[in-house]
């Protein structure tokens, strides 16, 4: 077998000691890899890249396609992107896959029966990073949520646990409050279910989805939810299963994937050689399925729940008095080595098959068109005055109107203000001001817009920002006002 051409990053912060435990184990079992190191990060940030990747490395992904990927630092604050984020996008790693499975009675768990694997959307939601301050007081973050994004990651998670024999798909949201975002990926995950009758489904609220996660995990197979909700509960899954070290992710897309930690560099014990690697090698273990290696991936799976088994544990998992060793990242990494051609025997060996590399697509399939009305427009003004009375910009809004568009209602951060608000509720100086057409019957026009956008200014009033209300097929494409 030649050799495949990977690409591998060593990351910042602990990233260069678990990617280096994780190359010497794929070495000594015999991955047939060619890795192609590229510099990312912390360094390329520090020589003024804000994004934290030149052309050499997009030269050596475009070439490769699979990435094996260290954990990287993202620098706080302004002008940085993060990398991860970057990368996921620009290749359209759309789906983000998660295993996290207990590895009881060897590692201490609250609880014992884990075998969950969590897919998350990888590239919208509030990862789009479009955030905009308005006024002094208002910050925003744009959440997108689109069609294709939705039904491409559902449709995965269906095909992933079709291929895996998984029986169980929940979907976690929070359409109970995002109705139109959180209430379309719903939509569309009971949409696609239908078309996979011999999977079982449920759906949760992210809130209490998250409790009984930490709390009951054995209820979960597969989990399908958007990225922050994905983010956030596979951190929480990983720790449920003994430490945050041992969860590995594969992020997989039409042409490209990338492997990597669930964790990040830990910056607090980088350098001192104590990091578990299991989170990377893990994700190598996935890397070699998907390159078409599952004899390697299933020999150093084996070897490493054998070294597990064996008591062999670095610090995050090593408990004085139950396990036998604790050891540093290259010992533990020895330790797998020695153990490879061995099996575990009392956690459950792992078995590869070939053609386990299946490609898992998402597709979009939802082209419907819909009839797309103009029927008014919510105008965002940054106002200060009058102690911020809601009555007194009432007054002058409602003297303001064109041929079909008159004004509505007002809000401050959602809630109706005016008219009838309570004077009891807090307002900022960010006020939404909605313009509509009678009972949304009539459509509206852009031009009709900037005719009370003008009008509008005419009041010296500081226009921040539009947002157009459409209705989709007589359908509201837009928010009621809280309090309505
Ligand atoms: P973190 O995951 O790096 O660390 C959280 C805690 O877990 C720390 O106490 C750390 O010591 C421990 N930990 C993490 N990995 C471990 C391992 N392999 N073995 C033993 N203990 C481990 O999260 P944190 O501190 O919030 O983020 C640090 C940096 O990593 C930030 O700059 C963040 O942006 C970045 N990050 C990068 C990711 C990536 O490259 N995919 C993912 C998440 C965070």
């Amino acid at each position: 077998m030649s050799k495949r051409p990977i690409t591998v990053a060593y990351g910042d912060g602990i990233g260069p000691e678990i990617m280096d435990a994780t190359l010497r184990i794929l070495e000594a079992g015999n991955a047939q890899i060619e890795p192609e190191i590229i510099v990312i990060g912390e360094k390329k940030y520090q020589e003024g890249h804000s994004s934290g990747i030149d052309n050499s490395a997009w030269e050596s992904l475009n070439r490769t396609k699979v990435f094996l990927k260290a954990p990287i630092t993202t620098p706080q604050g302004g002008g940085f992107k993060s990398l991860n984020v970057t990368i996921r996008k620009t290749l359209g790693l759309y789906a983000n896959v998660r295993p996290c499975i207990s590895y009881h009675p060897i590692i201490t768990t609250k609880n014992p029966i884990m075998d969950c694997i969590i897919i998350r959307e990888n590239e919208e939601d509030t990862y789009a990073g479009i955030e905009h301050q308005q006024t002094q007081e208002v910050v925003q973050c744009l959440k997108l949520i689109t069609k294709p994004g939705s039904e491409k990651i559902i449709r995965f998670a269906f095909e992933y646990a079709k291929a895996y024999n998984r029986k169980k798909i929940s979907c976690f949201t929070k359409d109970n409050i995002m109705k139109l975002t959180d209430g379309m990926f719903h939509k569309i995950f009971d949409e696609v279910a239908k078309e996979y009758p011999e999977i079982q489904t449920d759906h949760y609220i992210i809130d209490i989805g998250s409790a009984r996660l930490a709390d009951t995990p054995e209820r979960f197979d597969v989990i399908v939810t958007e990225n922050l909700y994905g983010d956030i509960i596979s951190d929480i899954a990983a720790q449920v299963t003994g430490s945050v070290g041992l969860g590995g992710s594969a992020n997989i897309g039409h042409d490209f994937a990338m492997f990597e930690a669930v964790h990040g560099s830990a910056p607090d014990i980088a350098g001192k050689n104590i990091a578990n690697p299991s989170g990377l090698l893990l994700a190598a273990i996935q890397m070699l399925v998907y390159i078409g290696q599952p004899e390697t991936a299933s020999l150093i799976h084996n070897a490493w729940l054998k070294t597990l088994e064996d008591g062999i544990l670095t610090g995050d998992l090593y408990k004085e008095g139950i396990h036998k060793k604790k050891v540093n990242t290259t010992e533990f990494a020895d330790a797998v080595i020695q153990n490879l051609g061995q099996k575990p025997s009392t956690l459950k060996p792992v078995h590869y098959a070939t053609g386990e590399n299946k490609k898992i697509e998402g597709k979009y399939t939802m082209t419907h068109k819909t009839e797309k009305k103009l029927v008014g427009v919510d105008i965002f003004l940054d106002w200060d005055e009058a102690d911020r009375n809601p009555n007194v910009l009432g007054k002058i809004l409602d003297s303001i109107s064109t041929q079909n568009l008159k004004f509505q209602k007002m809000s401050n951060r959602g809630t109706k203000v005016y008219p009838d608000g309570n004077p009891a509720t807090f307002c900022t100086d960010h006020w939404r001001c909605r313009f509509v057409t009678n009972n949304y019957a009539i459509a509206a026009s852009n031009q009709e817009i900037i005719e009370l956008m003008q009008k509008i200014t005419n009041q010296n009033l500081d226009i921040i920002k539009t947002e157009n209300l459409y209705t989709f097929d007589g359908k509201l494409g837009f928010s009621v006002l809280q309090g309505e």
